[in-house]
């Protein structure tokens, strides 16, 4: 087997005193890095989508308040307007506080330390994600996906397509098919990038396929990443997600939500008082090519918890009810963000 640690995709990295990301809106075309020593680009990068995913944008953050410290800024003005790029993903609250919290204790160096380690972190989790989830997985599966929950969404193999990898380098999986993800098509563009890369088998399909395809019985598990899950386990993830839920459920196909600990957010009870961020209607009306037409634009929906099959997280495998189990895992969430 090849090493489990390796991913051949770096979509943030530090490297003395210099932040590069790519610039996730050009892939597929063009492979290009942005570098900067300046924590105000990496709150753009993160609010127009050059850096995305809910872990990435955590780690992004967290190395954006590193930067902020050496500029000799006030590290909290950074860190509230770092927070506000993006309301949805809870992973970007929780590396701020980490990062903020280090700082404050000690040195301005301590606010990179904790950013790599939340880095590394992610890596490790990502990896035993992919164990546990492959797990779950009948061999020559055929698995759905939407949106992008890899390598480019956590710098480690990532969450749900980490299964995915995982899965294909143990079994193989028979297919992927991958939603495109209207309106940004990060499944169509960065999904299918990195499913090419890793050799895995895979057919991107419209969003408004999938529904069809399960239907037939053409897919045994629906594979997502998670944005922010409640206490009571309702999942907010890219919009589409829940359609998908409602399809899996009405064919008795199982749904997993792959998130890491930090992606739970037991101050949230339900998936009613998530904020849904709503973005540019020009992203939907710009789809026409025609003209600008009115367009509504939220950017994730909420899955409620009764139609999740399961989560998988790093520190186990948590079974319907979720909120039963998120509650048992308090202890270790806190443990973990301490
Ligand atoms: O708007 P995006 O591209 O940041 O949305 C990403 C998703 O919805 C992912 O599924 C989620 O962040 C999990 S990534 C491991």
């Amino acid at each position: 087997l090849p090493n489990e640690t390796h991913t051949d995709i770096t979509p943030i990295a530090w490297d003395d005193g210099v932040l590069r990301f790519i610039d996730q809106t050009l892939l597929p075309r063009e492979l290009r890095y942005v570098e900067t020593r300046d924590w105000r680009d990496v709150a753009a990068g993160i609010e127009r989508l050059a850096v995305r995913g809910a872990p990435l944008i955590g780690i992004a953050a967290a190395y954006a308040l590193a930067l902020a410290a050496r500029q000799g800024e006030p590290v909290d003005v950074a860190a509230s307007v770092l927070a506000a790029t993006r309301p949805t993903a809870v992973n970007l609250r929780w590396a701020l506080d980490r990062a903020l919290e280090a700082g404050r204790a000690r040195r301005a160096e301590a606010v990179l330390a904790e950013a790599r380690r939340i880095h590394d972190q992610q890596m490790a989790d990502d990896r035993r994600m992919g164990e546990l989830g492959a797990a779950l997985l009948p061999s020559g599966a055929t698995v759905l996906t939407h949106c992008n929950a890899g390598a480019l969404a956590t710098g480690g193999i990532g969450t749900a397509l980490g299964v995915i990898k995982t899965a294909h380098r143990q079994g193989p999986l028979e297919l992927v098919l991958v939603d495109e993800t209207r309106p940004l098509l990060q499944g169509a563009r960065l999904t299918a990038w990195e499913l090419e890369r890793a050799g895995v088998p895979f057919q991107v399909i419209v969003d408004g396929a999938a529904a069809g395809l399960i239907a037939r019985g053409d897919v045994h598990a629906v594979l997502v990443g998670a944005d922010r899950i409640a206490a009571n386990g309702d999942t907010a993830n890219k919009v589409g997600t829940y359609p998908l839920a409602l399809a899996a459920r009405a064919h008795g196909v199982p749904l997993y939500v792959v998130a890491p600990l930090s992606t739970i957010d037991r101050t949230t009870p339900d998936g009613a008082a998530i904020p849904i961020e709503h973005r540019d209607p020009s992203e939907v009306s710009a789809i026409t090519g025609v003209r600008d037409v009115p367009a509504l634009n939220p950017a994730f929906d909420v899955t409620p918890n009764g139609l999740i099959s399961a989560i998988v997280t790093e520190r186990g495998v948590l079974r319907r009810p979720c909120s039963a189990a998120i509650a048992r895992l308090g202890a270790a969430a806190q443990a973990v963000a301490s």
